[in-house]
């Protein structure tokens, strides 16, 4: 329970999805754990009047306004917090640190390479002037991935050799499925791989501690074109890539991002890694899991069974060797204290609240969060050479190293 008065004044862009994730985190922070800051939830920022007063009233928030330039112009405002799709997160976070505000922006960073340079410059002369930013990689905050962090940084793991991850979703299956703004590339940058593959970018590099260097990728949009959403009032003011009529009459639209990404890549400190990011994974609804092997042990996480983790420990007795589920919930176990006795378990959103605790804490105490901007910029390079590789008919491609960051 924060015992502070010192407040954070947070604006919120975006009241969907990641919007009431964040509410849910910036409502339950302050309760659970004892900070130098507490949020604040002043004012939330959706384009239409009646929806964003309703979710302003549902979410609990102090305000709310209609235009994301209200939040970067107020001076009481502390924070914004970008939870839009990624054709706006440049614009949004430029602007906002260009007004001093510290910025909390989801992930992917941004949906090109040029604009996370340019969001990561940005950041790196607002800091000067004590402003701090972070990109919103969630699941770095779960206790049982945090702990797997812990136990490569501790040698548990002696060398790391392999990285296996997948993250597999089945939402668009139904070819009848709407071309929704995550399958246009001018709205989302890319399709699977920057929207769940970035996930596991981040999380491997986060758990290893190492980088991938280069990749051969595989891509595929399984349904190239797809009926427009309900109430898209034309082609034209919907879909960047044209549209036209099918069979039934019904307008249609191109789906302009990948469905599937499918990658080898090497890490630098020596790990072969394989990944694999899917909407078309029948039956499985959100189901990332990360397997690691070393020299001295292998640990697996599943997010579906996030309280657990699963430990290999080759130093034991060879008789006594064998997977050993770990109920991550005990006090010691990272966040766990601030929650419930053990084995009462933990979910999805905690991860928010773990991620809000940790920008308040750094924000307050002018430490740089992390994923910083250049955390998220180097997961977008990665998503370039994906994407680069598969153009070019898979061949070997070196990750770009994150050089002096150019204008957008
Ligand atoms: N961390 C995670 O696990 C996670 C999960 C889902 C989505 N995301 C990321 O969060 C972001 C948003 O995704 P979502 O699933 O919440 O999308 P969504 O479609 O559910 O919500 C997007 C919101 O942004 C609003 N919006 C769009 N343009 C706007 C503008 N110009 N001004 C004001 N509001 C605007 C929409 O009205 C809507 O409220 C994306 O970058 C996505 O990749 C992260």
């Amino acid at each position: 329970m924060s015992t502070t008065d010192r407040e954070l004044r947070i604006g919120m862009v975006g009241y969907a999805f990641m919007g009431a994730a964040h509410s849910q985190a910036w409502r339950t922070v302050n309760r659970v754990f004892d900070l130098p800051a507490r949020a604040r939830m002043a004012l939330i920022c959706g384009r239409d009047t009646g929806k964003v007063a309703d979710a302003a009233d549902r979410l609990g928030w102090d305000a709310y306004t209609t235009d994301w330039r209200d939040l970067i112009n107020r001076d009481d405002i502390d924070v914004v917090d970008v939870c839009t799709p990624g054709d706006s997160h440049a614009e949004i976070a430029l602007a906002a640190l260009a007004a001093g505000k510290h910025v909390l922006c989801e992930k992917p960073l941004a949906n090109t390479v040029a604009e996370a340079r340019a969001m990561t410059a940005a950041a790196d002369t607002a800091r000067v002037a004590g402003v701090r930013s972070m990109c919103g990689f969630n699941y770095r905050r779960v206790p049982a991935v945090t702990m797997m962090r812990q136990l490569v940084a501790d040698g548990r793991l002696g060398v790391i050799r392999h990285v296996r991850a997948t993250y597999l979703q089945d939402w668009i299956v139904d070819p009848q499925f709407p071309l929704v703004w995550r399958l246009q590339k001018d709205r989302a940058g890319s399709g699977a791989l920057g929207d769940i593959g970035a996930h596991i970018i981040d999380l491997t590099q986060f758990v290893t501690g190492q980088r991938i260097t280069g990749v051969s990728a595989v891509t595929e949009t399984f349904v190239k074109e797809r009926p427009l959403p309900a109430g898209s009032s034309g082609l034209a003011a919907t879909v960047d890539g044209g549209g036209s009529v099918d069979g039934n009459g019904s307008a249609t639209g191109p789906v302009t991002v990948d469905d599937a990404a499918v990658f080898v890549a090497r890490l630098d400190g020596g790990a072969l890694a394989t990944y694999e990011a899917s909407r078309f994974a029948t039956g499985r609804k959100n189901a990332l899991r990360v397997e690691i092997n070393g020299s001295l042990g292998s640990v697996v996480f599943d997010l579906e069974r996030l309280n657990e983790l699963e430990f290999y420990d080759a130093t034991r007795p060879t008789v006594e060797q064998g997977f050993s589920r770990i109920l991550v919930t005990e006090g010691e176990h990272p966040y766990m204290s601030a929650w419930w006795p053990p084995g009462h378990i933990i979910g999805y959103e905690h991860s928010f609240t773990h991620q809000m605790r940790d920008f308040i804490e750094a924000v307050a105490t002018g430490a740089d969060p992390a994923p910083s901007f250049a955390d998220a910029l180097q997961v977008q390079l990665v998503l370039d050479a994906v994407t680069r590789s598969a153009e070019i008919g898979s061949s070997w491609t070196e990750v770009s190293p994150a050089l002096a960051a150019v204008a957008v």
